[in-house]
């Protein structure tokens, strides 16, 4: 059985390379779940890697065809650092300006009011968008 951070007591870090197609969103969500553990900040965390999991395949060379996204996890006791690193492209993340009933364009609001701060390191050869989370310590409900 994988070591989940409720049996680890010292600071660890996971990372993980996925094809960039959209089923392995799925993937990247699981893997944080295997990370994680069963405890309150896990559908957060779930819901940010797929947020920015499927930028990387929508908005980068991470989508075409041979492309990869990469995952990174690393929990202290009360804060998870969690990074999503693609391979870059024109654009780069922004939060966009609500418009009348439209879906899209929603994800990285998402990301803002899930986490303590969110931000972006890289160029258009390749970004990581990474976001901290807080975790609850050991014991107590988040
Ligand atoms: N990893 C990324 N690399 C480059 N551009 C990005 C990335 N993530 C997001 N963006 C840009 O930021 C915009 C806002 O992202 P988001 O809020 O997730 O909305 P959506 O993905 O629905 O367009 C995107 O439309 C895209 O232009
Ligand atoms: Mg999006």
């Amino acid at each position: 059985m994988s070591p989940t951070l409720n049996s680890l007591k010292e600071i660890h870090r996971w990372c993980r390379n996925f094809p960039g197609t959209r089923p392995q969103v799925r993937e990247a969500r699981q893997f944080v779940m295997s990370y994680l553990g069963d405890r309150p900040e896990t559908d957060i965390a779930q819901l940010v890697v797929s947020e920015l999991a499927t930028n990387a395949i929508r908005h980068t060379r991470s989508g075409l065809p041979g492309g990869r996204f990469g995952v990174t996890l690393h929990a202290g006791s009360t804060l998870l650092i969690l990074a999503v690193l693609d391979e870059g492209g024109p654009t780069a993340p922004h939060l966009r300006q609500a418009e009348n009933d439209d879906q899209s364009g929603r994800g990285l609001h998402l990301v803002e009011t899930l986490t303590m701060r969110w931000g972006v390191h890289g160029d258009e050869v390749g970004r990581t968008v990474w976001a901290l989370i807080s975790l609850a310590p050991a014991g107590q409900a988040a």
